[in-house]
């Protein structure tokens, strides 16, 4: 009996983790390069976090969680985002606090139950930033570039910015209010989700995806018409701070984003190398999250990043990163491999094997009882710089060849001079 990948995951084989870490690497750098720092919370958490966070009549919450009961009977979610998690760990340990700006980085496994297709799975990585303490709109302009310069720095080019204000709670309950009277008139024709979300939330159906919904979305009336003083000028502001900065970005009144949480500024970064599913990554402001869920109110602004996306778009434009015909790379994953024949061999060959390691240098040997040529064929895969091919004469000569699988010349080495000579 063999098992198969649950529906909507999948594994990261050899032949691609080397892409995954270079990406992280990537990440991490610009994060640093940004001064925010790693945060790393659990895989699950109390299911009312998520309820009470991205809303009870959200997509994510209502269908798409991963819920279950603990043998304590416990509710728990597989945390579906990493926002609320973030906010709570935040809390918990005291990291935000007035006059404190706290610059916070993740990259990590998420799980939601959503039809599988390309660039939409169950279990999908994200790398996200989150920043709690500052309502300036320079904060909401930098989080975006932070995002353009992480994605240019892997590698993936003609994004587009998508930015819209979905406005705070003063000036909400107005757009609410516009947008059922728009809608009363046409959700009959809407589908049956939207005719739900109309009753229980109808800013949430500015979020469908249906195909025939899309025209009466595109028809209906800008968030932006309805915004506060205080949430027009700060949208003024973070556009007016990309102007300058020269960002291009697309002002979209319809982004409300599947997540409740937001206020104020909302964007997606897409691409046009993306089927259906083109945002490569969303965020935005969320200034009352942190005192619903418990602390003292706390502005906040933050990211996410699909990786999984990222690398579909770095597959389609067959991007450097991967090496032709997506194999491992051969580039230096060992400096040095011990080719040993008899027992006798084997067994200095380990000791040998050790004592580079334990110089920090990366050596391997055989396992397998293979013949000679099939050793130096391993050490070639696994892109040796050397091999040291030791046999019973070897043994008695204390000294060996000495092969450099670049260039191909062989000299003699002293068992004593290998080290020093290698400077390893
Ligand atoms: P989100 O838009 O739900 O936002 O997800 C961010 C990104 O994660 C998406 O743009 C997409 O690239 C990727 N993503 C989402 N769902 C899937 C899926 N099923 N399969 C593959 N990739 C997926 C959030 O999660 C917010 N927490 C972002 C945020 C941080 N807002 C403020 N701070």
């Amino acid at each position: 009996m063999q098992y198969a990948v649950p529906r909507g995951t999948k594994d990261i084989l050899p032949a691609d983790s080397f892409v995954w870490q270079k990406i992280e690497a990537a990440c991490r750098k610009i994060f640093a390069l940004y001064n925010y720092m790693e945060i790393r919370t659990p895989i699950f958490e109390s299911t009312e976090l998520f309820t009470r966070s991205i809303g009870k009549t959200t997509d994510i919450v209502g269908k798409e969680m991963y819920t279950f009961e603990d043998r304590k009977g416990r509710s728990l979610t597989l945390r579906p985002e990493e926002t609320a998690p973030v906010v709570r760990a935040c809390l918990e340990n005291n990291l935000i606090g007035p006059d404190l700006l706290t610059k916070l980085y993740y990259i990590g496994p998420m799980f939601r139950y959503e039809r599988p297709q390309a660039g939409r799975q169950r279990q999908f990585h994200q790398a996200g930033v989150e920043v709690f303490g500052s309502n300036d709109p320079l904060l909401d302009a930098e989080v975006i570039i932070l995002n353009l310069q992480l994605l240019s720095e892997i590698g993936l080019k003609d994004l587009e910015v998508d930015i819209n204000s979905v406005g705070c709670t003063k000036c909400r309950p107005a757009y609410r209010k516009k947008l059922s009277e728009y809608l009363k008139d046409n959700i009959k024709h809407m589908c049956a989700d939207c005719q739900e979300r109309f009753i229980n939330n109808p800013l949430r159906v500015l979020d469908c995806k249906e195909t025939k919904c899309q025209k009466y979305i595109e028809n209906a009336p800008a968030s932006s018409e309805v915004l506060c003083e205080e949430c027009k000028t700060h949208f003024e502001k973070v556009v007016g701070w990309l102007d300058g900065l020269m960002v291009r970005y697309k002002v979209n009144n319809r982004l409300v984003r599947g997540l409740d949480y937001y206020t104020k500024t909302t964007f997606e970064i897409v691409s046009s190398k993306l089927g259906a599913q083109n945002a490569v990554s969303g965020g935005g402001r969320y200034d009352g999250l942190v005192e619903e869920l418990g602390g003292k109110p706390t502005p906040a602004v933050g990211f996410a990043i699909g990786l999984e996306r990222v690398i579909e778009i770095m597959t389609n434009d067959k991007y450097q990163i991967l090496p032709a015909g997506r194999q491992v790379t051969n580039e230096g994953r060992i400096i040095i491999y011990f080719a040993t024949i008899g027992e006798e061999a084997k067994k200095i060959g380990f000791d040998m094997l050790q004592k580079a390691r334990s110089r920090g240098v990366s050596a391997d040997m055989d396992y397998l009882g293979k013949s000679l040529k099939a050793q130096m064929k391993v050490a070639d895969r696994a892109g040796a710089q050397y091999v040291y091919i030791i046999g019973d004469d070897e043994i008695k000569k204390q000294s060996a060849i000495l092969r450099n699988m670049q260039t191909s010349d062989q000299q003699d080495m002293s068992f004593d001079r290998l080290f020093d000579e290698l400077k390893i």
